[in-house]
Formats: C-alpha cells, structure tokens, sequence
C-alpha cells in the first residue's frame, strides 16, 4: 500500500491486516508486516559507522494465523512506545502471508525478509527462488550471516550486496555529487540475478517513501484508488497523481485481487520483467530486457490501459454461511448460470448451439488435432475426467488425460498436431504452468480454462475459456469444479456442432443445460439429509466410493473433499476395477458409497451392488430418484436419491450431495472446513 495524502497510521496498519485477512485463504502458516517507523526517531548507526538516512522501517513477524500477527503487533507496538496515531503525508507499508516451501512457519522464516541489521533491504515474495544456494554461497563469502531457511532470504541480502556494489561504482566514476543509485536500478540488477518464479516488494531507509515492485512469473496486481474517481482509464507514466492534485489517493499492489476489492477495482495486471516504482506517490511502470550476455538493456515506461476488476465484495464474504465452502456449495445454482450465461443458443429460430468467443476461431484446428491432451491438478484434473467421455463422443478426437506434473517428470510426448487444454481454477498452479511451456515449446494448440482473468495459465495459453463461477475462497474447490465440467461440456457441443448426426443428442443436453441450475437446487435440498449420513460415518477411519463411466469422475472427487478437509482416509475406485484388488477391503464395518445413477452403466453398477453386498458391504447407494427399490432390492443400503439429467451432466448434480457429506463430515469432526490442514488454495510452487 501507498498512501499520498495525510493519513493516521493505524488507517494504514488496518488496510494491510485486512488484506492479509482476505489473503489467509491461500496459506496461513505464517505473516510479517513492516510499515516506516516514527520519523522522528533517533537516527539509526549501522555497527559499520555509517548512519542510515531515516529510521530502519519496524517490522513485525509471527507464526501462525493472521490474529496472530495483529495481537503481537498491538502488544509489542505498546512496549515499543509505537504512536499508531502519528500521520503520514506519503507511506508505504507491506505485509505477507506465507505458506511455507523452504523452511518451517516460524517468525524468522516469515516475510518481510531482510538483508540484516538496519533492515537495510526488507523484501516480501510470492513464488520461488531456485538459483537460492548458489546465491547464498555467494552472499556467504561475502561475509553475510543467513538467519532463515527461506528461500527469499537472498533478495534483500543481493539487495543490499548490489546496493554496495553500485554506488561503490558511482563513487569511484563520479565527481563531488554524493549521489546513490535509484532503488530501480538496485532492482533490476536484483532480478538479473534471479532465477525461479516471483512477485516481489522491496522496501528500504535509503529510499524512504519509496517502494519497488517486480515479477516474473508469479502475478502481481496494480490497485488505484482515487477520490472523486471521473478519469481517463489509460495510465500513462507518472499522471495517476498530476491529474489530480491534491486528491486522496490510494495505490495498492497484490498477488491476489482478492487482497484490495474491496478498495478498489480499477487495476494494471503487472506484466513479466515490469518494475513498479512509487515515489512520493506518483507511480512508474518500466518494462525491462535483457540481452544474450544479461546485460540490462534500456527500460522503456509502460502506458496501459486499467481494467475492471469483475468482481463484488460480497463474494469474498461470507454472507449468512458458517463457511466459505457451504457458501461456495450452495451457491452452485448461481455459478452454473453464471458460467453458461449468453453461450448456450436457445432453439427457436435457429438450431440450438454453443457460444464460446475465445474459441471460435480455434474450433476448426480443435476438431482437426491428432488427439485432445487433459492437463491439471486435483480437482480441475477430476473435472477433465468427469467430461473427458463427452468430447471424445462428440468430437471424435481420441482425448487422453495427464496430471500436470506427472507429464512434466516423464516429458511425455506433445506433437504440434496436439490440442493440450489446461484446466485450472485458479491459472496460477505451478506444475500446470509448467506443462504449459512444455506444450507450447512442442508446438502444440494451448487452450486454458480458468476462473481467473489474467491469470499466466489464461495469457500463456493460445485461446480459451473462462469458467465466470465467481471468486472461490474454500480451499477445497466445489463450485469450480461444476463449472468447469460444465465449460467443457459445451465446449464438446461447440466440436461437436459440425456433425448433423449428432444433433438431437446435442439438443437434449443443451435443453437439460438449461434445467441444471433448478436440479442443483432441488438437490441441495439433500443438506439434511447428508449432515445425517455424516453423522453415521463420523467415527469411521475410511471410506471407499465406487463409480465408473461418466461417474468415476465423482468418485474420485468426493473422495479428494472428504480426506482433504474431514481428513478421513478415503479413495475414489474405478468399479470396473473392483475384483482385481478393492474387494479384498470389503467387509461389514467399511462403508462405501457407489454411484449408480442411471446411464449406460448402470446396470454393471446395478451388478457391482449385488457382489458388495454378497461380501456383506455396508452400501450407501446413489441412485436416480425412483430407482431405490431396483438397485437396492432387500432395502438394506442406505440410499441418495438424486434428479436425472443427460448423462454428461449427471456429476455436476451428483457431487453436490457428496460436497455436502464432505463438508458436514469436517464441521462434525472439528476440523477446519475453509483451511485444511497443510493444505493452500493455489499451489504456486513445485
Ligand atoms: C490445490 C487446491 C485444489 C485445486 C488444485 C489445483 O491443490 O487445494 O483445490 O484443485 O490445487 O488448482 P487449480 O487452481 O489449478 O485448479
């Protein structure tokens, strides 16, 4: 955060706290905050002699969740004499939250991490460093001490090391002029040294009232917010404050835009090799290159145009939920809509269609490749897979499917004559993007699927879609996840739009496309009804789910909710695959739940229930409404009885029930639904 007009600290220490709130939902383990101290503070001698400009910036560090952080802040900030309500004309503050790679949640390991003494170079980072030893070797040689076991802690050391070296350099060049460099220059020669993934802020005494920002990688977003907001929405170098004199105003920089909304809407997405630099309120924007010997070439200033967060406050709240994944689960009838809102074509005048607009000049090359490859991780994987049987029915196209990072450690074949679709909610997962590159280095059509505009997986992929489900918070994905089924749904309508013989079944799921919604609702009338299953299996150590076809998809994927937030063993099985391993599990104490909803599979499904209970299975049943009686004869399983639609989107409906199970399993075993253990939203790191 940057503030240029008269504001009282605790304003500031308050913006940034609930920043990092809204942040928690991506990793908690730990947080740091660093603000200016008190100007008027004595001034600060290094244990070289030399005193630095203005006081070192305090900074505040704690383990665990945010309150953490804030109680330790407000308790120290009295001992420490603290005035929180001292003003500032021109401030710059940042905080982090982290969710540890290199090293345990502890104080020292948390950001801001700083080059030593003085806090001479605080830096805060989202992302990776990988070249971090061999830079530390460097840094250790030159006599550096290394408190953390972080990665991060590099930056500010190479800071500080580059801060040295460069004025040395414009000491022995220049003349009388006592002059140090620009933070910038300190910045970028910083970052020539980097290799990995980041977003950084650097904040430093040298350059008080300054801030410098960068990435590579890892995202990083611009907010401005303004008093009396009427103006152009272009930003060019340096006007965000002379338009405006004298105007309140406010900059904000963040990994996540769920972080500033709530201040702001109106935002530059940073772009890679970009260097943010605020001065006393007035920001710049360069973008830099390098040349084939690293050498920096000339930075040139970037004008762009701002853009509109489309997103409400309300969806980062929790509204009348207890959490945010009961929240995001029941509001599945609206992200459904939501996700199919102006591409579905109604079938009046015209024969009913598909319209997807980042698509449309690709579907040609789509229906032509060699084969559609599937990429990603967790649940957006279960979601390739839900629909995986639907584009190969109507498309034609062999589809295989890959686990982002298991194709990365084979280096699995890609061909240019290869479609490879990349699903991810949040366009950030590390190992997706990396098959990304991969993909794209093979020459292959690269579509993404993502919930979040501007994210690397929606600008590094050739075309795409958006899946519009709005912000999800939950660590564990549910709304997502029908969205994304449903996005690719019709993305097999689209292929498929070409072939006449094909037309009624595709009528016929674009008719029930038009139902889902009201069938997520009715089906969530299940709440109470799951909240007592989960009230019987509370106690259990396991649960197996059994599902095939269109539905070994769903079972998979409740069993991904149940053990990644109730933390019960469970594991989703292919049922065809049942007699060669799982049915030597089962017995009268092991619940399982098996999907037999009805399709084309159901009357193996139907055979599956009868060879379970043989073994004396404990069955819970999932069945299409109407079917109790024929799939569970004797009345002995216990049954989920669910509305029918077209196949191809019976798992949209049929998750829901289970997200539910999933959800009240946790809630009833005390554990935290929104924030599973060791767990984070968006796995930025390898
Ligand atoms: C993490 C999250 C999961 C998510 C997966 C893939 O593991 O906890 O909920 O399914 O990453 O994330 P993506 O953003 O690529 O869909």
């Amino acid at each position: 955060l940057n503030y240029n007009a008269t504001r009282e600290r605790r304003y500031i220490v308050e913006v940034l706290f609930n920043g990092l709130r809204r942040l928690e939902y991506r990793g908690y383990d730990s947080s740091g905050i660093s603000l200016d101290a008190d100007p008027s503070h004595a001034p600060f001698r290094l244990s070289s002699g030399s005193l630095l400009p203005s006081p070192p910036p305090l900074v505040f560090r704690q383990e665990g969740k945010i309150e953490n952080l804030v109680t330790t802040f407000y308790q120290e900030a009295d001992v420490t004499d603290l005035d929180l309500q001292i003003s500032f004309q021109s401030h710059v503050g940042i905080a982090h939250t982290r969710w540890a790679t290199h090293g345990s949640p502890s104080p020292t390991n948390s950001h801001p991490q700083t080059s030593g003494e003085g806090n001479e170079f605080l830096v805060v980072h989202n992302g990776i460093i990988t070249n971090h030893m061999v830079l530390k070797e460097t840094l250790l040689r030159h006599g550096f001490h290394f408190e953390s076991e972080t990665d991060t802690e590099v930056i500010p050391k190479l800071a500080k090391f580059v801060y040295d070296s460069l004025n040395e350099d414009l000491a022995s060049n220049g003349g009388e002029d006592k002059q140090t460099v620009p933070f910038t220059q300190v910045v970028m020669e910083v970052m020539r040294q980097l290799e990995g993934a980041y977003a950084l802020i650097f904040k430093s005494p040298y350059y008080p009232n300054e801030l410098v920002a960068c990435k590579r990688g890892s995202p990083l977003l611009l907010g401005v917010k303004e008093a009396g907001d009427k103006r152009s929405d272009t930003y060019v170098e340096g006007d965000l404050l002379a338009k405006d004199h004298g105007k309140p105003k406010e900059y904000y920089l963040a990994s996540d835009a769920n972080a500033i909304v709530e201040h702001t809407k109106r935002v530059l997405v940073i772009e890679d090799n970009e260097v943010v630099h605020m001065k006393d309120g007035v920001v710049a924007i360069f973008k830099f290159e390098f040349d084939k010997s690293k050498r920096l070439l000339r930075p040139a200033s970037v004008q762009r145009a701002l853009s509109t967060l489309e997103m409400e406050v309300e969806q980062i709240k929790k509204g009348n939920f207890e959490h945010f994944m009961q929240k995001e689960i029941h509001e599945q009838p609206d992200s459904l809509t939501m996700t199919m809102r102006g591409r579905l074509i109604r079938g009046e005048q015209r024969v009913k269609g598909v319209l997807l607009g980042g698509l449309k000049d690709h579907l040609r090359t789509i229906r032509r490749s060699r084969r559609i490859i599937f990429i990603g991780c967790g649940t957006s994987y279960n979601a390739a897979l839900a629909s995986r049987p639907i584009i190969e029915e109507l498309s034609g196209v062999p589809v295989t499917m890959e686990i982002a990072s298991d194709l990365i450690d084979r280096q699995g074949p890609i061909y240019r004559e290869d479609t490879a679709i990349f699903v991810s909610q949040s366009g950030e997962t590390a190992d997706t993007l990396q098959a990304l590159e991969y993909a794209r280095a093979n020459g292959a059509l690269c579509v993404g699927i993502t919930n979040t505009v501007g994210s690397a997986i929606a600008r590094g992929t050739h075309c795409g879609v958006h899946i519009n489900a709005g912000c999800e918070i939950g660590v564990a994905s549910t709304k997502a996840y029908t969205s994304q089924i449903a996005v690719i749904i019709m993305l097999a309508l689209a292929l498929g739009d070409d072939s006449i013989s094909s037309q009624r079944r595709r009528e016929a799921i674009i008719d029930d496309c038009f139902n889902l919604p009201s069938k997520v609702r009715d089906v969530l009338k299940l709440d109470q009804d799951m909240k007592e299953l989960a009230m019987l299996l509370m106690e259990e150590q396991s649960l197996l789910v059994f599902g095939r076809g269109y539905n070994y998809a769903t079972a998979l994927e409740c069993a991904l909710k149940v053990k990644e937030v109730s933390l019960m063993h469970s594991e989703g099985i292919l049922a065809g695959e049942m007699k060669h391993g799982p049915l030597a599990l089962v017995d009268e104490t092991l619940p399982i739940i098996v999907i037999a909803t009805r399709d084309g599979s159901s009357s193996k499904q139907q055979s599956v229930i009868q060879q379970l209970k043989a073994r004396k299975g404990r069955l819970i049943v999932m069945c299409t409404e109407g079917d109790a009686q024929s799939m569970c004869p004797d009345g002995t399983c216990r049954v989920i009885e669910v509305p029918q639609v077209q196949d191809c989107l019976q798992p949209i409906i049929n998750i829901v029930p289970l997200q539910l199970l999933a959800y009240h399993l946790t809630v009833l075993r005390g554990f935290n639904v929104d924030q599973p253990r060791n767990l984070a939203k968006s796995v930025t790191t390898q």
